[in-house]
């Protein structure tokens, strides 16, 4: 067998978590491979709704075992949260789950770390989560991290302490008084205290050499989907740098990620909002700071699902869409939150940049720094309420146009439209 991908193809946020939820009974295994707990995946059903950040969104079928690869960086802190969240409703995560012994570890440090450089850029910050990302990955890079097969290990406390000292070196010398600064809610004292309380949960759940699990898997015929984080625009070599996360987001992170050899890979499923969002700083060209912008805001509930930060709220932009299905190869397309477009009279779509006085239909190098004026296509909205819509039949007329525009301008099919937050809020075209 060859493992499917799924991953975003804008800035993040297009509804990647529920719908590796709606794929999840096709598949045996589901696997992140790259991110931490800079992610969000929000999951909705039978009324309840759960936010994942490390943990895999395969999790809630009891028959999927979910594997979070070697390229995902781990936060026990935030896994532990993840996993007390899920055993208060009845789900117990460590029968189905599986972590690579070669995974990298956040500390506590990491994270003081990135917002020490978050506060020294000023005006000129990321935005980011503050989730330690940055931080962690670079001690991955410099070969001075510590991964999850290091915790049993006698001299972890030992390489622990280097580092996290190291860390403080850093810190000091920015000046940055970490003693008032708050992770999540608490102290830097109670937050490492409660971070060695997870890493003893960590031990009581199953540690893998993940590449080979997944490689003999896919020999013995089983069915494995790779689960992205973040999106295309946010890669790390080909988002808009240096507004961007540190790990590589499109699919030729898989391989690395989780050991699969490129001709293993199958299916690329890219998922796209009806419209974009970003959330944190860096260009955007499609935005809307006007009314429109807001009520795609309030109509889609565009606040984050890790910081609840507003997000930032335009029209898709075709161009940047076709160079993310060029950098994946995306072979089949899912439309979200095509509802919040409800009560739109019209719906515009960006076809291509004005920049320099010129026309382009690519994204230049310039796109980090410089303003592109986008040109829209504009189509009709079709006004009406399509949340309980399943059978593409029942389809509105322009909501058809809308998707058949896009398919024609990428030239890659929509293989399903999603119309709501919930598990059943789907259209299967
Ligand atoms: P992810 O990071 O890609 O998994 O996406 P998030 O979970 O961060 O953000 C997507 C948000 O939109 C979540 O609140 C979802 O519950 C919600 N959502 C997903 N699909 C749809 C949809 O088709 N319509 C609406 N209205 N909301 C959706
Ligand atoms: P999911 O998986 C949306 C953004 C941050 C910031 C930049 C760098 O839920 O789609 P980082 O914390 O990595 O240093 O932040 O990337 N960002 C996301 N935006 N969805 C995400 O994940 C994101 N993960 C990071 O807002 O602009
Ligand atoms: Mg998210």
């Amino acid at each position: 067998m060859k493992a499917d991908v799924l991953l975003g193809l804008q800035w993040g946020d297009e509804g990647k978590g529920k719908i590796v939820d709606v794929l999840t009974p096709q598949y045996d295994i589901i696997a992140r491979f790259q991110g931490g707990p800079n992610a969000g995946h929000t999951i909705e059903f039978d009324n309840k709704k759960f936010i994942l950040h490390t943990i895999p969104s395969g999790i809630f079928n009891p028959g999927t075992i979910n594997v979070i690869g070697n390229g995902v960086i781990i936060d026990p802190f935030i896994f532990g949260k993840e996993l007390e969240n899920l055993k208060a409703n009845n789900i117990n995560a460590e029968n189905n789950l599986l972590i690579s012994k070669k995974a990298h570890l956040i500390l506590p440090t990491h994270r003081l770390l990135d917002a020490t450089y978050e506060a020294a850029k000023g005006k000129a910050k990321i935005g980011s989560t503050l989730k330690g990302i940055g931080p962690a990955y670079t001690d991955k890079t410099a070969r001075n991290g510590l991964r999850i097969g290091n915790i049993i290990r006698v001299d972890f406390l030992k390489k622990f302490n280097e580092l996290k000292e190291k860390h403080l070196r850093i810190i000091d010398s920015y000046g940055f008084d970490y003693h008032n600064y708050l992770l999540d809610g608490l102290t830097f004292k109670d937050y490492e205290e409660q971070w060695f309380a997870a890493i003893e949960k960590i031990k009581s759940i199953q540690k893998i050499n993940s590449e080979y699990f997944i490689n003999q898997s896919l020999n013995n015929n089983k069915s494995v989907l790779a689960e992205g984080a973040q999106g295309t625009l946010l890669d790390l070599d080909f988002g808009t740098y240096p507004f961007v996360t540190s790990s590589n987001t499109i699919a030729a992170g898989v391989c690395a990620g989780l050991g699969i050899p490129p001709g293993k890979v199958g299916e690329i499923y890219g998922i796209f909002k009806a419209y974009c969002t970003r959330v944190g700083s860096g260009p955007f060209p499609t935005e809307q700071e006007n009314k429109e912008g807001q009520k795609l805001r309030d109509e889609g509930n565009e606040y984050g699902s890790t910081t609840g930060r507003p997000r930032r709220c335009g029209w898709l932009d075709l161009t940047a869409l076709k160079y993310s299905i060029m950098l994946n190869g995306v072979t089949l397309l899912f439309m979200t939150k095509a509802d919040v477009l409800n009560s739109f009279e019209k719906i515009k779509a960006g076809i291509k940049y004005k920049f320099g006085g010129k026309f382009i239909d690519h994204i230049p190098f310039e796109a980090s720094y410089e303003k592109l004026e986008p040109v829209y296509h504009e189509l009709d909205g079709w006004q009406s309420d399509i949340n309980n819509v399943t059978n593409p039949d029942n389809m509105p007329q322009q909501l058809t146009d809308y998707i058949k525009y896009i398919e024609k301008e990428v030239n890659v099919p929509v293989a399903m439209v999603s119309v709501g937050a919930d598990r059943s809020q789907i259209i299967k075209l």
